[in-house]
């Protein structure tokens, strides 16, 4: 995206009008909103109401700018999304819809990750995975989650090269930033538990940059209550990363089963 400071959208006949606004925290926010939709043309912030307009129809810019310091104009430009055609999630099966899921107390290791451990693709609804559909959680979660089952610790894990789909200049000069997200919780007050990491490795696979960890969200974050939280970190790719993982860890606190749940992990990638 081309960001201008101080800057608003010059519009024809004062009328371009945005096809939805959102409130936001941040600029970032107004950025990541804009980049997550498709048809997104541009975003403009604005400073004192924390106000994002997105805008999908730019036909009555006329291509000039008005000046407003309190506005943040961002136009998608050109080759912004990576791949350009759309948002496209960088981890596999981050949504655990992909394969089958475990509608009893067994284990069904998820689709598409490496694992260790008991970790189990989950419907929601079996009261063994803790997660109702009615429970608080993402909107979209679809039919299941992943869910730690009978081990102290369990994870799963997988590692993508980005370099086929990104130039490796355009990390190494720091234009490519991540959005990672996930929706991460567990069971009433215990404190079973997960968490999600997103490491960057270079060439020789030695680690650049810090991890980035999602979570735990522990009992006393979901107020007692079993549920999912949302949870995001957004930052710059490191300079020399060319591949990196994305690892789920499940900690059991007490008891017998590891009740952390977990589910919707994104990974954006973005100029
Ligand atoms: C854009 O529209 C404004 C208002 O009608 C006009 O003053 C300006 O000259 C136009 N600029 C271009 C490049 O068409
Ligand atoms: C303003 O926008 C409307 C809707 O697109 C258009 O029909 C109209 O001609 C425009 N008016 C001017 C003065 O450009
Ligand atoms: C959560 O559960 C713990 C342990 O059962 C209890 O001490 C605490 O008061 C509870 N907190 C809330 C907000 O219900
Ligand atoms: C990533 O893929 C590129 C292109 O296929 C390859 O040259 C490179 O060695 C790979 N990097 C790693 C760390 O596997
Ligand atoms: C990878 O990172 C390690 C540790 O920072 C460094 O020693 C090594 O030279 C790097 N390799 C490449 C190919 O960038
Ligand atoms: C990594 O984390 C350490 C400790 O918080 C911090 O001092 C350092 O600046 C971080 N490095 C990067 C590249 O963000």
């Amino acid at each position: 995206m081309s960001t201008m400071i101080g800057w608003q959208l010059h519009c024809v006949n004062k009328t371009c009008v945005p096809c939805t606004t959102v409130i936001v925290l941040n600029i970032f926010e107004c950025r990541t909103a804009c980049l997550a939709k498709f048809l997104c043309k541009a975003a403009t912030y604005h400073q004192s109401t924390s106000n994002c307009d997105l805008f999908v129809d730019l036909s009555m810019y006329n291509g000039t700018m008005l000046l407003d310091m309190n506005i943040v104009t961002m136009i998608v430009t050109d080759g912004t999304r990576i791949p350009p055609e759309s948002e496209v999630n960088w981890v596999i099966n981050g949504d655990a819809e992909t394969g089958p899921c475990q509608s009893g107390s067994g284990v069904t290791h998820p689709t598409g990750w490496s694992y260790s451990g008991t970790i189990t693709q989950m419907y929601y609804g079996n009261v063994v995975g803790n997660q109702m559909l009615t429970d608080p959680g993402p909107s979209n979660r679809g039919n299941c989650h992943f869910y730690g089952g009978n081990s102290a610790s369990t994870t799963m894990w997988q590692t993508h090269n980005m370099t086929n789909s990104i130039n490796p200049l355009l990390i190494d000069s720091q234009k490519i930033w991540f959005d990672f997200s996930a929706w991460i919780g567990g069971y009433l007050d215990q404190d079973d538990n997960a968490q999600v990491s997103l490491t960057f490795l270079n060439q020789s696979n030695q680690n650049v940059g810090n991890s980035t960890i999602l979570g735990p969200v522990l009992a006393v974050d979901r107020g007692n209550k079993t549920s999912l939280v949302f949870r995001q970190a957004i930052g710059p790719v490191p300079v020399g990363a060319r591949t990196f993982t994305v690892k789920v860890t499940m900690t059991r606190a007490s008891g017998v089963s590891d009740g952390g749940d977990i589910d919707s992990i994104v990974l954006f990638l973005y100029q």
